[in-house]
């Protein structure tokens, strides 16, 4: 038996109504994250065989953000897309390779909306290293069902998040508020088997990661910032968001992509990448920030903005925002 009573190696589907609790409307959350839970298992067979079934690669089209699509962003897309409409309690879907919201269905029981990054870390696909898929699960706005307006809030109203990581093995952490756990695929039998019962980021941070080649183009605080990170810390960077945050939250780390010439506005997206992870960072004792804000507080503008990313240890979240900013 762990804490909260759950016991390690419990299936997804048993322990997570007691981690729900009855604080939640569990059918509802129930519903999604094993919908998501289900996706996240064909995705992990597409990812392994893709190499031997030609799905590797790009498909020849570019996205709305002006990146080459890779093929295995579709299959996840269409996985995902799939998983959340038979779940039966999602109306509205945001997706980093859909221009537009897409309504999966409408009706009393479909009261969540959920904004997906459906394969991050794209550019490692081909290479075998670790990618991931992160979600924000929200309530949905039923007067403006898929409408952009209905989903324009800021993170700290979500209501759970997700993320899954395809590495040396396929784990899905999930938060609601104050409790971050995480489960384990099982091959044998394609089940998520609990083996993080409480993840909290250790006091500790270990490691820093950041894309050191735009060091030159960074603005002199946010290159003093750096430095900071450089004489304290080992860097570690994978290049998939996910597998370099997963790494931190149970390590100890921060992650950090600022502004540069090339991304005035920050690289990374705020509605499926930046406020999922940020929301299972605070929900894990750690923090997140924009170099602005919290990222938990930005009032979104559009579905697909993008935003400056610091995030990882409290502390050390803290200590860079005020070096890169004085
Ligand atoms: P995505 O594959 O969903 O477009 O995300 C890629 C992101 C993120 O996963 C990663 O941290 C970052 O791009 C890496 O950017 P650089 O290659 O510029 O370092
Ligand atoms: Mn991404
Ligand atoms: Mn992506």
């Amino acid at each position: 038996m762990n804490n909260n009573g759950n016991i390690v190696g419990q299936r997804l589907e048993v322990c997570l109504k007691s981690i729900l609790g009855t604080q939640y409307n569990q059918d509802g959350l129930y519903g999604i994250i094993s919908a998501i839970a289900l996706g996240a298992t064909k995705l992990h067979y597409k990812i392994r065989f893709s190499a031997l079934e030609d799905t590797l690669g790009a498909t020849g089209g570019i996205n709305l953000h002006g990146e080459q699509v890779q093929k295995l962003d579709v299959e996840g897309t269409n996985i995902f897309l799939d998983v959340l409409q038979n779940s039966g309690y999602v109306s509205v879907v945001g997706c980093e390779e859909l221009e537009n919201l897409k309504v999966v269905g409408s009706g009393s029981n479909r009261s969540y909306t959920v904004l997906m990054d459906p394969i991050d870390g794209s550019s490692n696909i081909d290479v075998a290293v670790s990618i991931g898929s992160i979600f924000g699960i929200w309530f949905t706005d039923n007067n403006s069902q898929g409408t952009d307006n209905s989903i324009l809030t800021p993170g700290n109203q979500q209501v759970a998040a997700v993320y899954t990581i395809y590495g040396s093995s396929t784990v899905l952490v999930f938060a609601i508020s104050g409790r971050v756990v995480g489960f384990t695929l099982d091959p044998t039998d394609n089940t998520f088997r609990l083996t993080h019962p409480e993840i909290l980021i250790p006091d500790k941070c270990k490691y820093y990661s950041t894309n050191e080649g735009n060091f030159p183009r960074l603005d002199p605080p946010m290159q003093r910032a750096i430095i900071d990170l450089r004489n304290n810390y080992s860097l570690r960077y994978v290049g998939s968001l996910v597998a370099d945050f997963h790494r931190n939250l149970i390590s100890g780390g921060i992650f950090v992509y600022p502004t540069d010439p090339e991304y005035p506005t920050g690289k990374l997206r705020l509605m499926y990448e930046a406020n999922p992870l940020s929301f299972i960072a605070c929900n894990a004792g750690g923090d997140s920030s924009s170099g602005e804000m919290s990222i938990l507080d930005i009032k979104p503008k559009s579905l697909h903005q993008r935003t400056p990313l610091i995030i990882g240890n409290k502390d050390i979240v803290a200590r860079t925002v005020e070096i890169m900013t004085s």
